[in-house]
């Protein structure tokens, strides 16, 4: 898969089958680089509905042929807003489309609109590739034991894994869930955007190293795609 970091907790991952897939599309995040890609996306994935993860939806997916993958709350939202092909779903469910999976999990975390209404429940995701290979997106979360059950149901070979602190896990939290979740590879995210974020890549390396484990830490260049 190909994997690019657009700063905070956006992602773009193309699937071997070529699936374009879009995931917390803040692409107007202070981070972002400027050779964003506009899409259109086969998939977008909004893990809850605060402004620095429901991001930009509205713009980029006001075409058929993106389908937004969200929680339920957020897929009525969307709907009203006119987006056209939005599917909801709810933590737990798998939603198998395009030789995809769509898993959501949970996530400990609040979520609501920027207007102040209710979002549903945080979530993740774990995506299952077209060859099986997975990649589990933590959405905002703090560290919950559970996190081995994503591990131990879903072997996820990538996580990408919150580390900025006050609002998220910061670097102790998140090695502590590689050590329960065991990916292959750990990718850092929602770090560095605001002041108040201050979990850091070195922290984080530090942290990991208490833990006996063969989890790889790749921190992709903003931009910069990354073939795994
Ligand atoms: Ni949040
Ligand atoms: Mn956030």
């Amino acid at each position: 898969m190909k994997v690019t970091f657009y700063g905070h907790s956006c992602f773009k991952i193309i699937t071997e089958e070529g699936k374009k897939i879009l995931i917390d599309p803040w692409i107007s995040n202070p981070l972002a680089p400027k050779n964003i890609d506009l899409g259109p996306y086969d998939f977008i994935l909004i893990t809850h509905a605060h402004g620095d993860h429901l991001g930009d939806t509205l713009k980029l997916a006001r075409t058929a042929v993106t389908e937004v993958i969200a929680i339920h709350e957020i897929q009525q939202y969307l709907l009203k807003q006119g987006i056209p092909k939005v599917t909801g779903m709810n933590i737990g469910g798998t939603y198998k489309v395009n030789n995809l999976k769509f898993t959501m999990v949970p996530a400990l975390h609040s979520s609501s609109f920027p207007d102040g209404g209710y979002g549903g429940s945080a979530c993740g995701f774990v995506i299952t590739l077209e060859n099986g290979t997975s990649l589990y997106h933590a959405g905002d979360t703090g560290l919950f034991y559970d996190m081995k059950l994503i591990g131990e149901l879903y072997s996820p070979e990538v996580a990408l894994l919150p580390i900025g602190d006050h609002y998220v896990m910061g670097p102790k939290e998140a090695a502590k869930a590689c050590d329960l979740i065991r990916p292959e590879i750990v990718i850092p995210m929602h770090y560095e955007t605001f002041p108040i974020l201050t979990g850091d890549v070195e922290s984080f390396k530090k942290e990991l190293k208490k833990y006996n484990i063969p989890t790889v830490l790749i921190v992709p260049k903003i931009g910069e795609e990354i073939t795994i």
